[in-house]
């Protein structure tokens, strides 16, 4: 990643992994992702923001000594997690004067996944600030913006806001600068969707002190800063907020075209009602079942309803479909609405499996529908009643409950 100014004496210097292909080796990231890490220079001392994730640590010195430094005094590390501290080892071995500052949560998790010794972490807490000579860095925990111990620090002389993970994006584009295209905020989007969405209500506050602090710009760990934070905080209030659109995402497979069936009178019944629908065959592909579930989970940040429909094999649901509703169990989309729908062969255990796989999605669960192989006239009687069941529950959300 080239050298990116964003203030005297305050660079990024961390590494572009424009390869990458999945992030918690599930979720698809096509447009890679970055490692970022600060420097910022006081008349007294230095301080470098998070390493980088260790195999990209040379692209890291690279760029320290294009800078020219020679010395640092304060390594902060905001968040434990590898892609972020994995090379505080390499960091410490090139400037063994360095003295790791950390949060005391972050202290417990180096100790824990990286053996770092915890009487070698100068521990600072909510609110302490680090004095470099003419610039402040003020800590402030943000938990659960991905783990318990991330942390910000608010560089209060420039205000400029070094926020972890939090308003990260998966992003690897070297020159990009723009922060904002289509392509960006998609990226944002599904950063948001894997990262933040299973702890939504907690991320909301963190999202609101930010406005509060009204900082000039955003650093993240991953993805370009954020120059204007409207960028980043508008649709971080829509996605962690309650309100929804009025949008069913239906994440499908089908084996003998029986299921697809189904989906597609169910998808097109709701579109008549003006009900928007997304529907994603999970499994028409090798690599469908990563990279189309990774769309259902970015479209999940706002959808109203979540669908999952699956034929029976053997006794139970389609494997993919088990897979589609451990994911979204574990990311917790702010769904209001959840349904089970397939076609089996002889008899099925399907809706059971699938109810208990999605046990912690707070959405009303409406009855499964199931049908006997191929549907029947009589059979698309019953879809077209359910997907109007559906689209009217869906058209009486209040107007205030709906995003704009
Ligand atoms: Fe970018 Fe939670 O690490």
């Amino acid at each position: 990643m080239p050298l990116h100014k964003l203030a005297d004496g305050v660079y990024e210097v961390g590494a572009l992994d424009p390869e990458r292909e999945l992030f918690d080796s599930f979720m698809p990231t096509p447009m890679g992702t970055t490692y970022n890490s600060y420097i910022v220079r006081g008349e007294d001392k230095v301080a470098l923001i998070d390493p980088v994730e260790q195999p990209f640590v040379d692209e890291l010195f690279e760029h320290l000594d294009e800078l020219g430094v020679d010395r640092i005094d304060y390594l902060i590390s905001l968040h434990t997690e590898q892609d972020h501290a994995g090379s505080i080892w390499d960091i410490l071995e090139a400037y063994p004067e360095a003295e790791v500052v950390a949060t005391q949560q972050v202290q417990k998790l180096l100790e824990t996944h990286l053996h770092f010794p915890k009487d070698k972490v100068m521990v600072m807490k909510d609110g302490d600030t680090l004095d470099l000579g003419g610039r402040t860095l003020r800590f402030h925990p943000i938990p659960f913006s991905h783990w318990p111990d991330n942390t910000t620090v608010y560089l209060e002389e420039e205000k400029i806001l070094f926020s972890s993970d939090l308003f990260g994006t998966h992003y690897a584009k070297p020159g990009d600068n723009s922060a904002n295209s289509l392509e960006q905020q998609e990226g944002l989007r599904s950063y948001y969707a894997e990262i933040m969405m299973p702890y939504r209500k907690q991320c909301a506050r963190h999202v609101a002190w930010t406005r509060e602090l009204a900082p000039r710009y955003i650093a993240p760990a991953h993805g370009p800063v954020w120059f204007n934070p409207e960028h980043v905080l508008q649709p971080y209030e829509a996605w962690t907020g309650d309100k929804v659109r009025r949008k069913v995402i239906i994440g499908y497979v089908s084996m003998h075209n029986s299921t697809r069936m189904m989906v597609e009178i169910f998808a097109r019944r709701l579109a008549l009602h003006g009900v928007d629908v997304i529907t994603r065959d999970i499994a028409a592909h090798a690599d469908s079942l990563t990279v189309e579930t990774g769309v259902l989970v970015n479209e999940s940040v706002d959808a109203a309803a979540l669908v999952i429909a699956a034929p029976t094999v053997l006794i139970g649901p389609h494997p993919s479909a088990v897979y589609l509703a451990g994911v979204m169990n574990a990311l917790k989309p702010k769904v209001r609405y959840q349904m089970f729908m397939g076609s089996y062969g002889w008899s099925s255990k399907a809706a059971d499996t699938i109810v208990a796989l999605t046990g912690d999605l707070k959405a009303e669960r409406l009855d499964h529908l199931e049908v006997e192989g191929l549907p029947t006239e009589e059979d698309i009687e019953r879809i077209h009643k359910r997907a109007d069941e559906l689209a009217e529950k869906i058209l009486s959300i209040p107007e205030e409950d709906i995003l704009a």
